[in-house]
């Protein structure tokens, strides 16, 4: 039972946290104090509630995994070379390591480097000593700090404040994988890919800097992660730093791994390709920025007429193929049998439809349990239909709407009227007819 098995665990490991850290408990009542546990209690007891442990038992369990959880530190954390790397000959894989490490250091020594025109740094070495034999020294000169002492200081802060509140589930290094995740569902982010679901900016771009701080001071509703209200300025955009160097690196390494094909296997890739993937990660950050997604039409009224008219656009305009008429999101057209039956759907076509970007299923939302993970204000859902969720089925409308931008606000009255308790079946006659077939029903009479 993994309910159990995950008592053990935590249990092993509150053990041995309170043996070495007598401060444990002190931690766990200055954590209970702060609201941010709430959602992190919430998480914890529908993992454990699966296996149908009791109550009582499911809070003990909690205290323990938050004693576990709350000191968490591992200072000796390592980034995990990205599975695209596997393919690679060895030599490639090695050379990409080394090079990532002497670019963005480790994630509790987190720092960013770029290497140097090696003519520019064989001129500097002649020029600081001609008896600098020691490796270490030369290789150190031949990269170039691109972050001011403070920008570096604040980085190395955001690494520690990482470590203590996010990474016991987002993992050390920021891959996901942190000791409580294999129990969450959905999964904590894998920020290595660069893949941000609820942002202000159109499909497939980086979410913009406020997009991080919202939903890391508001959390996402319905999923374990916390709302982490009183977390002052100075920790949370260090914090956000510190996301995205986590995500410049991992989409640098991605990169390399692609470059790396181009070359053969016994040519050393060059350094000009490290520059350039390190560089173009750090812009796609800097220009999303630039890029927020603002309505295209004022908000219209929102009343009955508007909402009758969203519904029947979902209906109509293929929202209903993945979230169904119930809006509960589990239909026919994304289920394990209806893909089986589709014996001539490649393979990764049906990834695409079930599963997201990180490999987990990916069911549709179900609307009705009234927890938006990306946010409940009008604007929020209008981004979330016209730029779609990144790396997930839920694909981007707004250029489908172009024509008739009152759509989406429809669409947003709908929704906010499913998750305000409203019926989803709202138009739809008793007998469970669609709304066009009423219309004719009503032309009839
Ligand atoms: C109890 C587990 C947990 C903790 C602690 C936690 N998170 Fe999360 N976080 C999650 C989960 C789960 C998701 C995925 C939500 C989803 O996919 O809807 C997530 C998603 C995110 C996202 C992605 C949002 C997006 O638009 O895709 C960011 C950024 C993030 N967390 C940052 C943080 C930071 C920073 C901290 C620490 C200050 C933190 N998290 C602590 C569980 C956690
Ligand atoms: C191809 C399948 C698909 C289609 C078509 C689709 N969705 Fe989604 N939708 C999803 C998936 C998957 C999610 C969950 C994404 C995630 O992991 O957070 C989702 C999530 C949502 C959410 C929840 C957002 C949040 O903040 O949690 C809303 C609202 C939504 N969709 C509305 C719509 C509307 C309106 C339409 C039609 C205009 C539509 N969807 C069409 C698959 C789809």
């Amino acid at each position: 039972m993994a309910g159990l098995h995950a008592f053990s665990e935590f249990h092993f490991a509150a053990r041995e946290v309170l043996l070495v850290n007598r401060n444990a408990f002190a931690a766990t009542h200055s954590l209970i104090l702060n609201q941010e546990i709430q959602a992190f209690f919430g998480s914890c007891l529908r993992v454990i509630g699966m296996d149908g442990i009791t109550t009582k038992r499911s809070w003990s369990v909690c205290l323990l995994l938050l004693v576990a959880f709350g000191c968490n530190r591992q200072p000796t954390a390592k980034f995990s070379p990205a599975e695209e790397l596997n393919d690679l000959p060895q030599q490639h894989q090695e050379q990409i390591q080394t090079m990532l490490t002497n670019m963005f250091g480790t994630p509790a020594n987190p720092t960013l480097r770029l290497p140097k025109d090696p003519e520019q740094a064989d001129a500097d070495s002649d020029e600081e000593s001609a008896d600098e034999s020691a490796n270490s020294t030369k290789a150190k000169s031949n990269f170039e700090d691109l972050l001011s002492v403070d920008e570096l200081a604040r980085l190395r802060h955001g690494a520690q404040v990482y470590s203590k509140r996010c990474s016991g589930c987002h993992g050390a290094a920021g891959d996901g994988n942190g000791q409580v995740a294999e129990y969450l569902d959905p999964k904590p982010r894998d920020y290595r890919k660069g893949i941000f679901k609820f942002t202000s900016t159109p499909y497939g771009i980086k979410p913009a800097r406020h997009d991080l701080v919202r939903i890391i001071r508001r959390g996402a509703k319905g999923t374990s992660m916390p709302a982490f209200r009183w977390m002052s300025d100075q920790d949370m955009e260090a914090v956000i730093d510190f996301v995205i160097y986590v995500s410049v690196r991992g989409q640098t390494e991605e990169t390399m791994a692609i470059i790396a094909e181009d070359f053969d296997a016994d040519e050393p890739i060059d350094v000009y390709e490290f520059v350039d993937a390190a560089n173009n990660a750090r812009s796609s950050w800097q220009d999303a920025e630039s890029q927020v997604v603002l309505p295209v039409s004022a908000e219209p009224a929102n009343d009955m007429d508007s909402v009758l008219a969203g519904a029947e656009i979902f209906r109509s305009k293929g929202c209903v193929q993945c979230h169904g008429l119930d809006a509960k999101g589990q239909t026919e057209w994304l289920s394990k049998e209806f893909l089986a039956s589709l014996e001539s759907m490649p393979a990764d076509q049906q990834i695409k439809i079930n599963y997201d970007a990180w490999n987990h299923p990916a069911p549709a939302a179900d609307i009705t349990a009234r927890l938006l993970h990306g946010g409940r204000r009008p604007i929020d859902i209008y981004r979330r239909i016209y730029t779609g969720i990144n790396g997930t089925p839920m694909p981007a409308f707004g250029d489908a709407f172009a024509e008739s931008p009152d759509t989406i606000w429809n669409l947003v009255h709908y929704v906010l009227h499913i998750i305000e308790g409203g019926d989803p079946k709202v138009g739809l006659s008793e007998e469970g007819s669609d709304s066009e077939s009423n219309t004719e029903l009503n032309k009839a009479a």
